[in-house]
C-alpha cells in the first residue's frame, strides 16, 4: 500500500495499459480518477475496481479538450482533495502509412491526442501537484519516443515529443519537488495486438530480446514505482518497458 494518502488521475484509463495503471495505483491504496472517452467500459473498469476494494471514480475526458482536462483535474480534487499523480496515458496508433501519404487530417489526429493532449495535461496538473506541496506525472510514449517504426510518421513524431515534453517539464519544475518521467512500453497485449494474426503477432515477439509481447501489467509496475516515493530522485528520463527491444 505504498501509494496510500495519494491521490491519481489515469487518462485512457477505460481499458489497456491505462486501465492497468488505475488498477495497480489503486491496489497500492491511492484514490484514483479514470478517464476516458469510452465511457462503458470506463465505468465497467471503475466497478471492477470498486469490487476489488480500490477508491476510484470515473470521469469522460477527451484529452484534446485544453478546458476539459483542466476540468478533470479540479474534479480529481474536489473529490480526493488534491493530485498528487497524474499519468497522461490516452493514445492512439493512427493509420499506417507512408510518411509523405499521411494527410494533415491524420496528422493533426495522432498529433491532438498523443502529443497535444499530454501538454493540455501536464498544464492541468502541474498547478495542482504545486499545491500539494510536489508530486509524479507520468507521460507514456513508446519504444517509438526512441527509434522509428515504418508507416507510422505521425506515432513515431509525436512519441519522441512526449520526450521532450517530458524532459522540459522535469528541469522547469524540479526545484517546486515535481518529478515528471516517461515510460516507453514496447508491444504489449492489447486489443491493438489482438487484432494481428498469430504469425504476425510471432513476428513482432521475436523483435524483443525476451521472445515475447508485454503485458499490461508489467507497463503498470513501472507506472506505480515511478509514482512512489521510492522514485524520488528519478525525473527527466525515459524508461523503457520493453523485454529488451531497444537493445539491438
Ligand atoms: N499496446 C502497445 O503495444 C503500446 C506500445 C507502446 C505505447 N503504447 C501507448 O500506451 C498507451 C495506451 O495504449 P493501449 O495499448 O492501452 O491502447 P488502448 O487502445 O487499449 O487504450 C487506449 C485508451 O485511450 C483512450 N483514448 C483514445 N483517445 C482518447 C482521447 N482523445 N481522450 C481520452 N482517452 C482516449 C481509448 O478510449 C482507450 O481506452 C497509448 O499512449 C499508446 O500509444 C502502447
Amino acid at each position: 500500500m505504498e501509494l496510500k494518502g495519494k491521490s491519481a488521475l489515469v487518462t485512457g484509463a477505460a481499458m489497456g495499459i491505462g486501465r492497468a495503471i488505475a488498477e495497480r495505483l489503486a491496489a497500492e491504496g491511492a484514490q484514483v480518477l479514470l478517464c476516458d472517452v469510452v465511457d462503458d467500459a470506463g465505468r465497467q473498469a471503475v466497478a471492477d475496481i470498486q469490487a476489488a476494494g480500490g477508491h476510484v471514480a470515473y470521469l469522460h475526458l477527451d484529452v484534446t479538450d485544453p478546458q476539459a482536462s483542466m476540468a478533470a483535474v479540479a474534479h480529481a480534487e474536489s473529490l480526493f482533495g488534491g493530485l498528487d499523480v497524474a499519468v497522461n496515458n490516452a493514445g492512439i496508433s493512427g493509420e499506417f502509412r507512408k510518411a509523405a501519404e499521411h494527410t494533415p487530417e491524420t496528422w493533426r489526429q495522432v498529433i491532438d491526442i498523443n502529443l497535444s493532449g499530454v501538454f493540455y495535461g501536464v498544464r492541468a496538473q502541474v498547478p495542482a501537484l504545486l499545491r500539494r506541496g510536489g508530486g509524479s506525472i507520468i507521460n507514456i510514449s513508446s519504444i517509438l519516443g526512441q527509434v522509428g517504426h515504418v508507416d507510422l510518421a505521425p506515432y513515431v513524431a509525436a512519441k519522441h515529443g512526449v520526450v521532450g515534453l517530458t524532459r522540459t517539464v522535469a528541469l522547469d519544475y524540479g526545484r517546486e519537488n515535481v518529478r515528471c518521467n516517461a515510460v516507453g512500453p514496447a508491444f504489449i497485449k492489447t486489443r491493438l495486438i489482438d487484432n494481428v494474426p498469430e504469425e504476425g503477432r510471432r513476428g513482432l515477439a521475436e523483435l524483443h530480446a525476451l521472445g515475447r509481447l508485454g503485458e499490461v501489467k508489467e507497463v503498470a509496475e513501472l507506472v506505480s514505482f515511478l509514482a512512489s516515493d521510492r522514485a524520488s530522485f528519478l525525473t527527466g528520463n525515459y524508461y523503457a518497458a520493453d523485454g529488451g527491444y531497444l537493445s539491438r
